[in-house]
């Protein structure tokens, strides 16, 4: 698992750090990279925030005004106007303060993974990019040869990973408690959750719908649990019958309103996916499945001498000539919470990019991801027959 050399501790005064720090640009100043730069406050004092790229102005003011980010290092709109001034203006970030970054932190759309990470992979600078890695697995492979090429560390923004649950559940697994995992199964499935903000509707801006959305993150913790084997073939289906439609925008639903004009991705993606040891994982993923369940985010695995579940941490084995279940008595709640996710994810690239440590969501790790969701894909688009992973 991850190296946690430095405290990422959410609830008291950030410590001193006198150690080199790692210089970021932070690329996409939207929703998300407010999570990241609240982490990078309180919890990481190894990193410091010199740069902001983003298309839009408003988002550049709070990069000023909020986290004290100086004009002169943001780029991609200008202040005054409100005007967006180049949609890859990571680039001049890197001309003008290429010696002043070590390392860039990508939160942009999926669509805008890729380029920034690999431009900048390139100048030699590192790169942590929110998930899903990128929308295809091209993408993916251009990314983890750029960081290559540039000799620098790239990780990819899987959180769940680090939660006290899914730890324990790896430490079993490493004590053999498993035997060998043969079947994963997971189910992340909102009964009627479509973005209403944002481009999370539009295939040719995301790649996908929740599949690589919110699927992502459970299909990634449940390999990790696995051990990550290859996989080798996926199959399966996707369906679009009610984000596209006007009349379901008036059903009651917790997000209403969301954009039926442009949605384009799908409702509901069920997929099987094999692995070079013979294991299986079956995937259940929607925005909008009409089960009884509000929301749903979980795995279940199966193995030779055991099962469990995430996120109970429970498992289910023999022990003593008994069918036993086996709950945890605790798993420090503090370590489950949003913040301190993000701040173990990028504390543990932070201290990766300073000291040469191994990294718990490396981009090879991700493209591996990025194969499976795309292996269904391409599955779903060819009638559901099995596709070949490469
Ligand atoms: N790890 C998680 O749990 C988690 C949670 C939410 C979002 N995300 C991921 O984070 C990414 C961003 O999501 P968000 O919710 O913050 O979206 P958002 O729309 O709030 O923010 C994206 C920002 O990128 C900017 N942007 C768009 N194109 C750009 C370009 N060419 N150059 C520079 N800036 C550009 C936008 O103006 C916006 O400010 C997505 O990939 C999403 O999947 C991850």
């Amino acid at each position: 698992m991850a190296n946690d050399s430095v405290s990422v501790k959410m609830d008291g005064p950030r410590r001193e750090y006198r150690g080199r720090k790692l210089r970021v640009a932070v690329i996409g100043c939207g929703g998300i990279a407010q999570t990241h730069l609240t982490a990078y406050r309180d919890a990481l004092p190894q990193v410091d925030v010199g740069a902001g790229v983003d298309i839009r102005a408003d988002r550049l003011a709070v990069m000023r005004d909020k986290w004290g980010v100086p004009e002169a290092a943001l780029f991609g709109a200008d202040l005054a106007s409100g005007k967006t001034r180049s949609e890859t203006a990571w680039r001049e970030m890197l001309r003008k303060m290429g010696d002043k970054i070590d390392a860039v932190d990508v939160c942009t759309p999926n669509f805008a993974h890729c380029q920034p990470v690999v431009d900048c992979c390139k100048a030699g600078k590192h790169a942590f990019v929110e998930k899903p890695m990128a929308m295809t697995v091209e993408e993916a492979k251009r990314m983890v040869a750029a960081a290559k090429v540039g000799g620098v560390k790239l990780s990819v923004g899987f959180q769940n990973r680090y939660r006290p649950a899914l730890e324990a559940l790896v430490e079993a697994r490493d004590n053999g408690v498993f035997g060998d995992i043969l079947f994963v199964k997971v189910r992340r499935l909102r009964r009627r959750g479509i973005p209403n903000w944002g481009v999370f509707g539009r295939r040719e801006l995301q790649g996908g719908g929740p599949l690589i959305d919110i699927g992502v993150h459970f299909i990634e913790c449940a390999y990790e649990f696995m051990g990550c084997p290859k996989p080798v073939a996926a199959s399966g289906n996707t369906w679009t019958y009610l984000g596209n439609r006007k009349d379901k925008t008036r059903v009651r639903s917790p997000w209403p309103g969301w954009d039926w004009k442009t949605y384009t991705v799908e409702d509901l993606a069920i997929g099987h996916v094999r692995f070079d040891n013979g294991a299986i994982m079956q995937i259940e993923t929607s925005f909008a499945a009409h089960i009884e369940e509000n929301d749903v985010a979980e795995f279940t695995a199966m193995g030779t001498r055991g099962g469990c579940q995430f996120p109970s941490g429970r498992i289910f084995t023999d022990q003593h000539g008994t069918m036993v279940n086996i709950a945890p008595a605790f798993l420090d709640p503090a370590g489950d919470e949003w913040n301190a996710l993000f701040a173990r994810k990028l504390g543990n690239w932070a201290d990766g990019c300073l000291t040469g440590a191994e990294l718990g969501a490396s981009g090879e790790d991700g493209l591996n991801v990025q194969r499976i969701l795309n292996g269904l894909y391409d599955s779903a688009a060819a009638g559901g027959k099995e596709v070949e992973i490469r």
